[in-house]
């Protein structure tokens, strides 16, 4: 941490407590409030972490009111339109975009690491047919550690190194094969001479029996999907990497929390809810009118999905890219843009209407996801697979960075107790 300059004064119970000031690059300002306890007995107390920094990071920029987003400096919309997929994840994971040399060595290095042990076949077999692919993917990950004991060690930046790669290119592997499991075809193995997202449709859509084309606009948007998830500072699944992380455990089981944490419906599940929302609006010939007066409505126990995000309290950039990119990809599919005229409808009424605006809800990066994979084929259950695909080399970026900091404290919140004063068992 940088010396303290600043301070900010905390004054309660006769006390006065002189709180560090940090500044960051952008002039976010943050409290240190690591000493407050022993200095006064008393904690914060911030259900949800709304106020709450849990770590200095040089990773990922927010501008939340703004809605800018950028990767170790980078505009999204830049690595957008001039990267690719693997030249984000070495940003990410080592600070820079890599030289043509360097790209080389890293592209070829993950080509490399793409197989499972052959042991690991049995995994999946093990499983029930109509299992949702996040838990197989978590499990598979965390199972993935017995194979490769040695990541523990992460002192040794060797060990590191070996790990990251394995696990960039092994996650498509898995994620293919488990929903090659779901279906019951057999498992396609990579193809090493493929880019990442051409290999990863390959395992998905191609089988033995015929020759897998690959559409070059398809693999194309499916890397830039995977860019856009890339990282997002802080978010559930990230808190959770580095709090499992924060114990010394081993990455794979770090990444297999995050993992768990981006299934839920409120974190990255939302792509799979928005498109089910979208279908049942047009299968019950529901108007988008209808479908937003009752998530309106607080007694429906209805939200509408894709909208609203804790940080962004603008237009997501990410979905103004995504918006975009809907268009081009339905129409070289040549598939129904129903679903995308829901979409844009229910936007388009949300954006006018008091509620959402009071509020500043906007549309996410899941309100248009969903319609692209949808599109491109991909089976509803597996957007959230997708974005965990896009968001490993942020979980594990933000895992490196946390075990090279010097302050580098175990996670531990601490809380404050509503319950039962001391009583004792009677007539005992
Ligand atoms: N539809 C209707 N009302 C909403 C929505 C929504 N999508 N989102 C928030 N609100 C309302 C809440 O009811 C609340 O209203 P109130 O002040 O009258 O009680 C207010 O807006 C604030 O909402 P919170 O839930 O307190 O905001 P929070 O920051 O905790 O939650 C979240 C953010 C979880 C993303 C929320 O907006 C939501 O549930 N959205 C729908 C699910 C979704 O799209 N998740 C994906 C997020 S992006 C990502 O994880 C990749």
């Amino acid at each position: 941490m940088n010396k303290p300059e600043e301070f900010a004064e905390l004054k309660f119970d006769g006390k006065t407590i002189k709180l560090p000031v940090v500044r960051g690059t952008e002039n976010e300002i943050g409290l240190d409030i690591s000493k407050l306890r022993p200095q006064s007995g008393w904690i914060t107390l911030d259900p949800g972490y709304t106020s709450t920094g849990s770590c200095q990071s040089a990773i990922t920029f927010i501008d939340g009111e703004k809605g800018i987003l950028r990767y170790r400096g980078y505009p999204i919309e830049e690595l957008a339109e001039k990267s690719t997929f693997l030249e984000v994840a070495h940003l990410l994971l080592y600070g820079e975009l890599p030289t043509a040399e360097e790209l080389d060595r890293f592209t070829d290095t993950v080509r490399r690491h793409t197989m499972l042990h052959e042991d690991f076949r049995r995994f999946f077999s093990a499983l029930p047919k109509d299992a949702h692919p996040m838990p197989v993917l978590a499990a598979a990950v965390g199972a993935l550690a017995t194979f490769y004991p040695e990541h523990d060690d992460a002192e040794s930046l060797n060990h590191v190194h070996v790990g990251v790669v394995r696990l960039l290119a092994k996650m498509p592997t898995l994620a293919a094969a488990a929903f090659k499991h779901s279906i019951g075809q057999p498992t396609m193995w990579p193809r090493n001479d493929l880019d990442y997202a051409s290999n990863f449709l390959r395992m998905m859509f191609g089988v033995p029996a015929e020759e897998y084309v690959i559409d070059p606009v398809i693999a194309k948007a499916v890397d830039l999907l995977l860019i856009l998830h890339a990282d997002h500072e802080q978010n559930c699944s990230t808190s959770s990497v580095r709090l499992v992380g924060s114990s010394q455990s081993h990455l794979f089981s770090g990444i297999a929390a995050g993992i768990s944490a981006l299934w839920g419906p409120l974190h990255g599940g939302a792509n799979q809810k928005v498109i089910e929302m979208l279908e049942r609006i047009a299968t019950e010939h529901g108007t988008a009118d209808r479908f937003v007066e009752r998530a309106k409505d607080k007694s429906s126990n209805t939200r509408l999905m894709g909208f609203g995000h804790r940080v962004y309290k603008s237009y997501d950039p990410r979905a103004k890219i995504l918006k975009k990119t809907c268009n081009d990809v339905i129409s070289r599919v040549g598939g129904s843009s129903q679903l995308l005229e829901i979409a844009m409808r229910l936007e388009e009424i949300a954006l006018n209407d008091d509620y959402f605006i009071s509020r500043n809800l906007y549309p996410n990066v899941d309100f248009y996801s969903g319609v692209i994979y949808k599109a491109i084929g991909i089976p509803v259950n597996m957007f959230t697979v997708m974005f965990a695909l896009g968001r490993l080399p942020g979980w594990i970026a933000q895992w490196m960075e946390m075990r090279a900091d010097p302050t580098f404290k175990i996670g531990r919140p601490r809380q404050i107790y509503t319950g039962a004063t001391v009583r004792h068992i009677p007539g005992r």
